[in-house]
């Protein structure tokens, strides 16, 4: 056994914690804890619960000491680290991250060692970690925020853009090195900064994006409503290299599992500051979606296909999609909205129908709505709207 291994023991194992699990694995010992037995087995057999060509090759081809469990007594006692990377969905009647997760499995682990340095994965408000150290009289809780992209998980954390990890103690330059040990990236830039200033990092990060996106919807409205072709403006804003030729093809609103949660809980961190870009981020989403269904209700379309609830090609979730904004706006209007969606195994999602068999989708709806363009929608031009100008990300 190599005395230099750490023990490790990662709670979740979503997107986040799968990957940080098999990265860690490489040099350390990990078990991996979750609640869901089924994704436990799957790891057990070498098989990646999610859809991720990394994580199913390194699961499959690369020599890893990992072993998955549900939680178990005295699990925690004897680990160096324990990553917490349990979901921290937003609570729309608080306005605030629902953390209950992440605080429960703190507690737990405290109750059988205060040795470990429990590192927090999940994103959670500005100031959290800085609460539960308070909350549990400890110095041992440290936020690394977590910046991959879902379907890219592993890839996205054996070549990190940069590693943070919030504090400037020994343990926190440890976790940092073991992050940077497992990678195949080389000198990666590593930042130790507070944990309040990782978080608000952490949630900065993504508010940008989400800006991002949001600016080239509206360019992409603006022009949708002139007549003008958004390509051409796109491409010639894109060439400036301050700009970038990036993240700038139009959708139905940005979507997925981060960017509507973190836009909102920055947005609520902001109590009291004065703000005006961090509103307009949240609200554009929205102006977006109700221009996009605007455009479509003015087609007098009969039946509505929706193509795929997923944000994008390759998905293997449905979470926040934009999509499903469009359609409850439609279905306000009475609009009939059928849907091939082959992740979705029930006959009706939210009132509308699933159709199993992409022509019988086809044969009956006489438009087709979809987010990004696929292989199966090729010739199908007349019946189809769309924004996805670049067919890509
Ligand atoms: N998905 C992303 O792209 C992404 C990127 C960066 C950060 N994050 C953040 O990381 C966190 C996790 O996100 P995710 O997408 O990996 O989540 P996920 O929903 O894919 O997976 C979470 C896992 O945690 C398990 N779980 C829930 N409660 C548990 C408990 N008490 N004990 C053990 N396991 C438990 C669930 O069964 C599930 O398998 C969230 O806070 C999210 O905001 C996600």
């Amino acid at each position: 056994m190599n005395t230099n291994y750490k023990n490790i023991v990662v709670v979740g194992l979503g997107y986040v914690g799968i990957s940080n699990a098999i990265l860690l694995a490489q040099k350390n010992n990990v078990v991996a804890i979750d609640l869901d037995e089924n994704k436990i087995n799957l790891i057990n057999k070498k098989i990646s619960p999610i859809h991720d060509e990394a994580v199913s090759d390194y699961l499959k081809n690369k020599k890893l000491n990992i072993s998955a469990q549900k939680v178990a007594l005295n699990i925690y006692k004897n680990s160096d680290f324990v990553l917490i990377a349990t979901p921290t969905n937003y609570d729309d009647m608080t306005n605030y991250f629902d953390t209950k997760t992440v605080e429960n499995v703190i507690a737990k682990i405290l109750a059988e060692t205060t040795k470990a340095t429990i590192i927090i994965k999940s994103t959670v408000p500005v100031g959290f970690t800085e609460l539960m150290r308070k909350k549990f009289n400890t110095e041992n809780i440290i936020f690394s925020p977590e910046f991959l992209r879902e379907g890219m998980a592993l890839h996205d954390n054996l070549y990190p853009s940069r590693i943070i990890v919030g504090d400037t103690n020994s343990a926190a330059n440890d976790f940092a090195n073991l992050l940077s040990d497992g990678a195949l990236k080389k000198d990666v830039p590593k930042l130790l900064i507070s944990s309040t200033e990782a978080e608000a990092a952490k949630l900065f990060a993504n508010s940008y994006l989400a800006m991002r996106v949001a600016f080239f919807n509206e360019l992409d409205s603006y022009a949708f409503e002139k007549s003008l072709n958004s390509k051409s403006i796109i491409n010639t804003l894109s060439l400036d290299p301050r700009i970038g030729d990036h993240y700038n093809n139009p959708s139905f609103g940005y979507g997925g599992y981060c960017l509507p949660k973190d836009t909102k809980q920055l947005l609520a961190n902001y109590k009291n500051i004065p703000q005006k870009i961090i509103q307009a981020i949240v609200d554009s989403n929205s102006t977006r979606k109700d221009f996009i269904s605007n455009e479509i209700i003015k087609l007098k379309p009969q039946v509505v296909g929706v193509h795929r609830l997923i944000m994008k090609e390759g998905s293997d979730n449905i979470r926040e999609s934009s999509m499903q904004g469009i359609m409850k706006r439609l279905q306000k209007k009475g609009i009939e909205l059928i849907i091939y969606e082959p992740l979705i195994k029930e006959k009706t999602f939210f009132g509308s129908k699933l159709i199993v068999n992409f022509n019988a989708f086809v044969n009956n709806c006489d438009l087709i709505l979809t987010n990004r363009m696929s292989k199966e929608l090729e010739n199908l031009d007349k019946m189809i709207f769309t924004r996805d100008i670049y067919q890509s990300d």
